[in-house]
């Protein structure tokens, strides 16, 4: 947790209700283990979408399809395609999507990315963290002019912050990865970026 538990709390007297469905589906996804996006970072993906009213959205990390539900309940007019490759996950996912009218590409987003032509104008990137530079360049040809990409977990609990001593071995190189990333989307020429600590960390970035 980034932010002391008592502020996470207090913030999440003031969140909104999700539809009853939606709170089912959180429910079985907290006790399967399933890793779904944190309450704070549903609050801030809210707001976002509900100013910003994309109209195509791509998320790369269905997991079971909450985020994409959730999406989809505060923009249903939006066309939303979601990527995952973990077969136990799909089978869910594609239970949960059926008759949503949300697009559920099977693959791995390495290799499905590339076949895709977009434009978007909101991408959501919650896979695998050690693999988002590769997401990226992906990301950027696909992201319309004006557009956003969110991307969460990028604090890793805050770890991130340790020097690379502090780190466990095998947690080393995502957390190397993960600081050249953050350096390349605060450092690219026609991107800017703000990073913030909700959720696990999320970065937020505009497209010129
Ligand atoms: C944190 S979970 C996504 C949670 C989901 N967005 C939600 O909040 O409901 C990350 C998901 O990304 C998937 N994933 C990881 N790497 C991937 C890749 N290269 N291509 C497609 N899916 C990937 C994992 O299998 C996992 O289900």
């Amino acid at each position: 947790m980034i932010v002391n538990e008592s502020v996470t709390g207090y913030l999440a007297s003031l969140a909104h209700d999700i539809p009853p469905a939606l709170e089912k589906l959180r429910v079985k996804a907290r006790q399967e283990h399933v890793p779904i996006i944190r309450d704070d970072m549903l609050e801030f993906i809210r707001f976002v979408l509900l100013k910003e009213k994309p109209k195509t959205i791509l998320e790369i990390g269905t997991a079971v399809g909450f985020s994409a539900l959730f999406m989809h309940s505060v923009v249903p007019e939006a066309q939303i395609t979601t990527v995952e490759k973990v077969e136990m996950r799909l089978k869910e996912a594609r239970k949960n999507l059926d008759g949503s009218g949300i697009t559920l590409i099977e693959g791995d987003a390495l290799e499905v990315l590339g076949g895709l032509k977009g434009p978007y104008d909101f991408i959501f990137l919650d896979a695998a963290k050690g693999q988002y530079s590769s997401f990226f360049s992906d990301c950027r040809r696909l992201l319309a002019p004006g557009g956003l990409i969110l991307t969460d977990n990028v604090l890793l609990e805050g770890t991130i912050a340790e020097s690379r001593f502090g780190i466990e071995r095998r947690d080393r190189t995502i957390h190397e990865r993960m600081r050249e990333f953050l350096h390349e989307l605060t450092h690219t020429e026609g991107l800017v970026t703000v990073i913030v600590p909700v959720g696990d960390g999320a970065a937020l970035t505009y497209k010129q």
